[in-house]
């Protein structure tokens, strides 16, 4: 199994081209399901979850051409995909498929839409909390879904006719949900309405997607989304927008190491307020012609506290390492984390490193040392993983990532990306 060692102690000098979001390109991949025409993207990353994705789409029945080639051998950066579903061949989600990724249950949107009727596994638990689906199936059931929960899987069928469009208020704002109502709900026979719907970036980049496919959507980006169904949807391209996760994640990385970074082809306003939280922590932030530049030159790290929070707030997806770059700042801070109850496996393999962090509850109180040291530490999730490379680009000394497989499913050629301005990591074979 692969490892990253990182020797700690480099500032990061140079630039870090920033790919396209694995959590805009999942549903928009998904989203193909829904036309029997041509949807192209563009710009999409080159991750373990893509790559997955990809064999679920195929099970179903969607062509792939990379590139414009059917073989997947392109490893660029960025990639433009053609999806092709001429027709759904199968309309079944296997166990073996969706127990390995979260977001392919997210098929049972387009699937019910098209075909009316759907079997998808459930996806299951997983490191970072339960993350049931109840609300997902509660949001199908509104556009007159009928569900049927039998040996693990959802059986889902549409009335005769098709879906008929409804109004479901998410108890909790819900990512996926959004996702797959959006979906579903732009093939159904009237009007949807979405009360507390998801507003992050990746909601939005769906829903200028599916226009750009003929559906009739407003209010993406707000808590409250309208769909008005349409008879069929057709091919589109579209760009995957920049990854925010990955440009949050380098710049905390820069500001753990100290030194100067673009990070290309981003922008902040995908990231909320969540770099204002990095400037209170000791970096200076600038929008540039290509990106973002990044700089923290002598100065040390304050500690801020934060509590994670749906868009605009402070994103789950980057708590574990802002962890990491609390545990050098000067002070205590306060970190709650309100999305997801298991979001902190984190906290043991850090203290490995010399982290000073206590839990209580839902809130980790990390006080400050003066210096990490290297050490062998286990990868429990992906962003849990990349907090450990960061706290191991400052630490002193040997860093050895086990388990990076998790590294390899959201961040796109790390190891090069951080090496080319200047770090010492290194994947290790066996
Ligand atoms: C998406 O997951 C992301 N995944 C996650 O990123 C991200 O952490 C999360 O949104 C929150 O921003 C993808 O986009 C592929 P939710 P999702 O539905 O949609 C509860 C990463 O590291 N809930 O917004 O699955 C749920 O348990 C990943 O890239 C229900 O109770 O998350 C959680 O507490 C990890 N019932 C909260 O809502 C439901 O039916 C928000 O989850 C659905 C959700």
């Amino acid at each position: 199994m692969d490892r990253i060692r990182i020797t700690g102690g480099n500032e990061l000098r140079g630039t870090i081209p920033i790919s396209g979001a694995k959590n805009a390109a999942l549903p928009l991949m998904i989203a193909s399901l829904l036309t029997s025409d041509t949807l192209t993207l563009e710009n999409v990353p080159h991750l373990a979850d893509v790559e997955q994705l990809l064999r679920i789409l195929g099970n179903h029945g969607v062509d792939v051409a990379v590139n414009g080639r059917r073989e997947r051998q392109d490893e660029s950066y960025s990639r433009t995909i053609n999806f092709t579903c001429r027709t759904i061949v199968d309309t079944t989600a296997p166990y073996e498929l969706v127990s390995k990724m979260r977001a392919s249950f997210w098929v049972i949107g387009p699937l019910l839409a098209r075909e009316g009727q759907a079997r998808v596994s459930l996806p299951g638990g997983c490191a970072i909390g339960t993350r049931p689906v109840d609300f997902l199936l509660d949001g199908l059931q509104a556009l007159g879904a009928e569900i049927e929960i039998d040996g693990g899987y959802v059986n889902v069928r549409a009335p005769k006719g098709g879906l008929i469009g409804g109004r479901y208020a998410c108890p909790k704002v819900s990512v996926g949900t959004t996702h797959v109502l959006m979906m579903a709900a732009t093939l159904a026979n009237g009007t949807t309405v979405i009360e507390n719907a998801a507003s992050e970036p990746e909601v939005v980049d769906l829903a200028n997607c599916l226009t750009a496919m003929g559906a009739k959507i407003s209010g993406a980006g707000t808590r409250t989304i309208t769909i008005d169904g349409v008879t069929s949807l057709s091919g589109a391209r579209h760009r995957v927008l920049p990854d925010r996760i990955e440009t949050g994640t380098y710049a905390m990385a820069i500001a753990m190491a100290g030194g100067d970074v673009t990070l290309q082809g981003t922008d902040e306003a995908l990231l909320g307020g969540a770099l204002d939280t990095l400037r209170q922590a000791g970096a200076s932030i600038t929008a540039t012609e290509s990106g973002l530049r990044i700089v923290r030159n002598g100065n040390g790290i304050q500690a801020v506290d934060i509590t994670t929070e749906p868009f605009p707030g402070f994103p789950t997806d980057l708590q574990a390492q802002f962890m990491a770059l609390m545990t050098r700042a000067s002070g205590v801070s306060s970190i709650t984390e309100t999305i997801f109850e298991n979001r902190f496996m984190h906290v043991q393999e850090l203290a490995r490193l010399g982290a000073k962090i206590s839990l209580s509850g839902q809130t980790a109180r990390v006080e400050g040392v003066a210096k990490l040291k290297g050490a062998p530490v286990m990868a429990t999730d992906l962003r849990a993983s990349v907090s450990l490379v960061i706290a191991g680009l400052a630490a002193e000394g040997e860093t050895m990532v086990n388990r990076i497989y998790h590294l390899d499913r959201g961040f796109e050629r790390l190891e090069e990306k951080l090496t080319r301005c200047g770090a010492i990591v290194e994947r290790v074979s066996g």
